[in-house]
């Protein structure tokens, strides 16, 4: 784990509302695996960090995708190229990808397009032949930047791709991998329990100390889902028990 001084080099935006952040951070860039976070904070910030999946990495430079759904949100999309944000990472479980895995399908609600370029560069590595299943409320919400051997779209109002949901319009495959709003996470349990999901909780610390990340379990307890998570297997979570507003689902 890492803490960088990392200035802000690019601004781009990829659906109505979403913008992707770049900024240099060799040592997290270098490290980082798909499903790990950042827990980032600045000068005249919140006082917590805010947490956010490391989208792309070449190695020097990590980004970060976001839409500004509160103050924290509102003040980094208002920040300049070269001002400086403080980056703690890599944190968290990111996804395993087996050795001689021969299909993945990573499926993705809105935001939770965040892990998924990693993952879609993990998978391929790994030998996998991936499908990115992309779903949102309507057609300009979609993110521009999906990659992989095939590429599917849903939408609530079937403005584009298939009508209807992510998890209703995605093929099997042996690997299942999943980040979005967490009923659309609990779909996805329900049809793959194998599935290795990224979930959304609040955070305080991001370290394991605060406990403030709480995921109930169907064993009973609870993790941490800074440190134990945020990658689950989709059968272990309880998902009654867990929120299923937070902010993945502002958009999806
Ligand atoms: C492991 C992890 C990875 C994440 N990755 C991303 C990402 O890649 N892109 C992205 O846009 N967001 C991501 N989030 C959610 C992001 O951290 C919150 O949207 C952000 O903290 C909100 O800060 P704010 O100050 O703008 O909002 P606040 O003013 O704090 O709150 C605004 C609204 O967002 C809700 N909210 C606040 N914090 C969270 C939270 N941690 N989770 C869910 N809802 C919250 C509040 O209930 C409120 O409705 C991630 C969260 C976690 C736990
Ligand atoms: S956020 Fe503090 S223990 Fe997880």
């Amino acid at each position: 784990m890492f803490l960088l001084d990392a200035p802000i080099t690019g601004r781009r935006q990829v659906a109505r509302g979403m913008f992707v952040i770049g900024m240099q951070a060799p040592e997290i860039a270098s490290t980082v695996r798909a499903g790990q976070f950042v827990n980032l904070g600045w000068s005249a910030g919140p006082l917590l960090r805010r947490p956010f999946s490391v989208y792309r990495s070449d190695g020097v430079h990590i980004e970060v995708v976001l839409k500004a759904v509160g103050e924290g949100t509102r003040q980094l999309l208002a920040m300049d190229v070269g001002e400086h944000i403080s980056c703690l990472g890599p944190l968290g479980h990111g996804f395993e990808f087996g050795a001689g895995t021969r299909t993945a399908v990573l499926i993705s609600g809105g935001l939770g397009v965040a892990p998924m370029p990693l993952a879609a560069r993990d998978a391929r590595q790994a030998g996998a032949r991936v499908t990115w299943v992309h779903g949102a409320r309507t057609a300009v919400e979609l993110c521009s930047e999906t990659e992989g051997d095939e590429i599917l779209w849903a939408t609530d109002d079937g403005s584009e791709g298939a009508r209807g949901t992510a998890v209703a319009a995605s093929p099997d495959a042996e690997l299942v991998l999943a980040c979005g709003p967490n009923r659309m996470l609990a779909a996805v349990a329900e049809r793959w329990p194998e599935a290795q999901v990224a979930v959304e909780t609040y955070m305080g610390c991001g370290t394991g100390v605060c406990l403030g990340c709480a995921v109930p379990l169907q064993r009973g307890g609870y993790d941490r889902a800074c440190r134990e998570g945020p990658v689950y297997r989709a059968a272990d979570i309880d998902w009654g028990a867990l929120p299923s507003h937070l902010a993945y689902a502002v958009t999806a």
